[in-house]
């Protein structure tokens, strides 16, 4: 069994349903447990892009805004601290919090292949659709002088068929989470471009 395997796929107690924790509360358990202030900037570009489809895609209310919102901001919280562990430990501290079963799961299944987790819902195959391609969008931004100032989808598309560039993000994960979704990659490149470009 691969290391990360969470070894089940239930997650939380369907009675927290609708228990969601406010943003103040979630961006301080992430300046706890990540002192790294780039992969914070990575959590907080996923959660804006993950909000953003559920208002502009989903037509979701306020509430379940904020579960897309904090599954994103939340998704990688112990990876500093326990790389190890990524992501048990974060979902243990959240079935402890009594947080929505919802977000917890969208959390478990952000690398099925990691975790042993399969997307169910809009929400959970939207983290693992955007997790990695949130993560190129912004190495690709960090190469341009102006960053994301006229940067288009095209050239981004490009970077992704060169193997060298961002060698780290997994090109397989991308295609398999497009093949989850009915979505062009193209749109999804330029939805991430838009939202998470304003981000800090
Ligand atoms: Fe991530």
């Amino acid at each position: 069994m691969p290391v990360h395997h969470l070894g089940r796929t239930v997650f939380g107690n369907p009675a927290n349903a609708g228990n969601t924790m406010t943003l103040e509360e979630a961006h301080r358990l992430l300046n706890e447990w990540v002192p790294n202030e780039r992969l914070r900037l990575h959590m907080k570009q996923v959660a804006a892009v993950m909000k953003a489809w559920a208002i502009e895609k989903e037509n979701a209310d306020e509430t379940t805004a904020l579960k897309w919102e904090l599954a994103g901001l939340l998704h990688d919280a112990d990876w500093e601290k326990y790389p190890d562990d990524h992501c048990r430990i974060i979902i243990e501290k959240l079935e402890a919090m009594n947080i929505d079963p919802d977000i917890i799961h969208c959390i478990a299944s952000h690398g099925p292949a990691y975790f042993g987790v399969e997307p169910v819902n809009s929400m959970d195959k939207m983290i693992y659709a955007f997790d990695e391609l949130s993560g190129f969008v912004h190495a690709s931004a960090l190469v341009r002088p102006t960053r994301y100032e006229g940067m288009d989808t095209k050239s981004v598309l490009k970077k992704l068929k060169t193997p060298s560039f961002a060698a780290q993000v997994n090109r397989n994960d991308i295609t398999d989470a497009l093949s989850r979704i009915n979505i062009p990659l193209e749109e999804l490149i330029d939805f991430v471009i838009t939202h998470q470009r304003g981000v800090s």
